[in-house]
Parts: structure tokens; C-alpha cells; sequence
């Protein structure tokens, strides 16, 4: 049987679950691919670190193992960040190797680039697990409602900030004890502030949007607002009008051009999104043919995160043992106008 060769970048909440995942489907792999997969390599700032579940030998600080293994066929980015992420991705990509990422802060402003260079290099980048965190969405757009006009893709698209809002309006829970806690499951990102600033919102919705409209949008064109000024007395005062306060995203194509924002909105308390609640996300996507599609699930978290990039990493392996590559990132798209909103 064919054994396929995974390096990944990165170990931390979601590296850990992609890893353990591939274990716990060592036997179901090859009747879904027709080969194994089997992680070589782990790159990690400190190989000192104590990883449980994680075979000591696979671990490197030295992005050199990995790109210069031509037995590597496949490299899945979950460190984050733009740099180093964006060189390593590129020289992946470059080297002929097939990458998975769940890096929305990379795609979200050098998305269309990179997506350039997979086509270039016959290879594929999917990024399923950088929107909405386990939640099929991507795809969906991509391919399941291809044949749709989408005029709107609206919801709920960062956890963390769901979260805190969920607890301090259930539970009375002060902001920064909702915060801590958000991080200690692994939700919030290593720096917070793009959770709480609706910057992670607003680069997963640029990303959508892109995806949505056949366009290119990036995180530069979406106007954002966090959840940082929420008092407890605003959610009182929400309450006591019958509403729940929740920060959305919304991406509409219009005639006169895209838009796409961020902020907290008060919706009314019986709305199907005010019952979204933890680290829950919902996105609602409305076509010409379809009418109204909404997706709903886990946005955060080490196993539903885990659960869209190994999704990417099964179906890459397909391409590979069936010698098809560049199926899904397929790179036409087309040139709307952007309307910019400034408050
Ligand atoms: P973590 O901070 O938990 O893990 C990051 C990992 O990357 C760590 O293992 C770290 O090494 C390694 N790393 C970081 N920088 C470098 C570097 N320069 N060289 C080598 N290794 C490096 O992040 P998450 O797992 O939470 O997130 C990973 C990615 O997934 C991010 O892009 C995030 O936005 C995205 N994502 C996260 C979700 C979540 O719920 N957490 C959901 C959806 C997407 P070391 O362990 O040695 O420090
Ligand atoms: N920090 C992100 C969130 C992780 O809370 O939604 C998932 O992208």
C-alpha cells in the first residue's frame, strides 16, 4: 500500500488535533484514499517542549528537514502568521509539494497570490479550515453552489468573541474571566486582540467573500469593529428590548459593488443567530437558485479545527494517489468593484 507523506507546521491546538486525527484514522485512510498517511515530520519553534501524543523523533526546529524531503508530498500550515508561514508556503508550493492551511490572516491578504502559485506549480492549496473553523464552508461555496448568483453571506464567524458575548449574557460573566477562559480552550488566537478587535472576523469574511462573489477581497477592504466597548449595562439595556447583541460579518455583492463589515448588531432574541451561542458559528448564504442555505457549527477548538483541515488533506491525498491535481483552487475569478465602508 502507498504511504503518503505529511509534514506539518505547527503543533500547537489545531497541529495537535490534525496529528491525532491521522492516528485515530490510520485504518480507515486507505479505503478512503487507496493509500496511508503518515506524519514525517513536525516543525516547532522549541522541539524541547513537552507535545503529548506527539512522537518526539518526527519533531524539527528546521524548516530545511522539510523542504528539502522530496518524499514529503504534502505540507499542512498551522502555525499562523504571516511570516515565516507565507515564505514556507510559497517555497512548498514552488517545490512541487501540496499544502493545507488553516491560516486566515495569510489568506486573507495574500490569498490570491499564493493561489496563483499552486496554479503555476500544478499543486493545490485548500484552506477550508481558515473560515468558520469546522464548519463546511468553503467548499460549499466553492463547489456545492457554484452554479448560484450569491448576492449575501452573513453570520457569526469568530468563536471566541461568541463566546465571551455568550457568557457574559447568560452567565454574567465579566469580559476578561470570558476572555481567559476562551484561550484556555483554545479558541482565542495566540494574540487575542484579533479575536476581540474583529480583525479575525473581518479577514474570514474577506476570505468568504471572495469565495462567495468569484472576486478577490482582502482583509484591507472590509471595515471592522470588536467587541471591546460591550459593557454589561449594553447588554442589559439589549435584553430589556428583547435583543441579543452579537458581532456579525456580513458580505454583500451589490450593484454598485462588494461590501464587507464587521460589528456588533443587536438582533432580536427569538432570531435564529441569537441562539448561537459558546464557541458556535453560523453563516447564512443566500443565492439566486438555492434561495437561503445556512451552515452551522463548531468555529473554534482543537478537533472541529482539526476536522476541516484533515477534510483538505484527505481530499489532496485523493488528488494525489489519482494523479488529478488543482481541482479546487482553480483560479478565474473576476474583478468587482470594492465599496469601502468607514463607519
Ligand atoms: P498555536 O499557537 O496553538 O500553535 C502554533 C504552533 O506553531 C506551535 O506549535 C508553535 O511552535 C508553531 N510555530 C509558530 N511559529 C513558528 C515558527 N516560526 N517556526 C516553527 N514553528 C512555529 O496556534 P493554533 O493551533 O491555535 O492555530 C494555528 C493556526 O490555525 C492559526 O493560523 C490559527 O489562526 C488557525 N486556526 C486556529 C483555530 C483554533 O481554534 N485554534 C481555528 C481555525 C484556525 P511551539 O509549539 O514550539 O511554540
Ligand atoms: N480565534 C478563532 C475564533 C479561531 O475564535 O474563531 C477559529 O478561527
Amino acid at each position: 500500500l502507498k504511504n503518503i507523506k505529511v509534514a506539518l507546521l505547527g503543533s500547537g491546538t489545531v497541529g495537535t488535533g490534525v496529528y491525532k486525527l491521522i492516528e485515530r484514522q490510520r485504518e480507515e485512510l486507505p479505503h478512503k484514499v487507496g493509500a496511508g498517511l503518515t506524519v514525517s515530520k513536525v516543525l516547532v519553534r522549541d522541539k524541547n517542549k513537552k507535545r503529548e501524543g506527539i512522537d518526539p523523533s518526527v519533531l524539527t526546529d528546521q524548516w530545511e528537514d522539510i523542504i528539502t524531503d522530496d518524499e514529503i508530498q504534502i505540507v499542512v500550515e498551522v502555525m499562523g502568521g504571516i511570516e515565516p508561514a507565507r515564505t514556507y508556503i510559497t517555497e512548498a508550493l514552488q517545490a512541487g509539494k501540496n499544502v493545507v492551511t488553516a491560516n486566515k490572516d495569510l489568506m486573507a491578504v495574500h490569498g490570491g497570490e499564493l493561489l496563483d502559485i499552486a496554479s503555476h506549480n500544478g499543486c493545490d492549496l485548500l484552506f477550508e479550515a481558515s473560515v468558520a473553523g469546522g464548519i463546511p464552508i468553503i467548499r460549499p461555496l466553492k463547489q456545492c453552489l457554484a452554479g448560484n448568483y450569491i448576492s449575501e453571506a452573513m453570520g457569526i464567524v469568530n468563536g471566541t468573541t461568541n463566546f465571551i458575548l455568550t457568557k457574559m449574557t447568560h452567565e454574567g460573566m465579566e469580559f476578561d474571566e470570558a476572555l481567559a477562559l476562551a484561550t484556555e480552550l483554545g479558541y482565542a488566537e495566540a494574540d487575542p486582540t484579533a479575536d476581540i478587535e474583529g480583525y479575525d472576523a473581518g479577514r474570514k469574511m474577506a476570505i468568504m467573500a471572495s469565495i462567495a462573489f468569484n472576486s478577490r477581497v482582502t482583509f484591507d477592504d472590509v471595515y471592522t469593529e470588536g467587541i471591546t466597548n460591550i459593557t454589561a449595562k449594553d447588554i442589559k439595556y439589549a435584553e430589556a428590548m428583547g435583543c441579543t447583541i452579537k458581532l456579525l460579518g456580513v458580505a454583500k455583492n451589490t450593484e454598485s459593488g462588494i461590501e464587507v463589515r464587521v460589528h456588533p448588531m443587536l438582533i432580536p432574541s427569538d432570531h435564529p443567530l441569537a441562539t448561537v451561542n459558546d464557541s458556535f458559528n453560523a453563516v447564512f448564504v443566500h443565492g439566486d437558485a438555492v434561495d437561503d442555505a445556512m451552515f452551522y457549527g463548531r468555529g473554534a477548538g482543537e478537533f472541529p479545527t482539526a476536522s476541516a483541515v484533515m477534510g483538505d488533506i484527505i481530499d489532496v491525498a485523493r488528488n494525489i494517489q489519482f494523479y488529478c491535481t488543482g481541482r479546487i483552487h482553480c483560479t478565474c475569478y473576476k474583478d468587482l468593484p470594492i465599496k469601502k465602508i468607514t463607519e
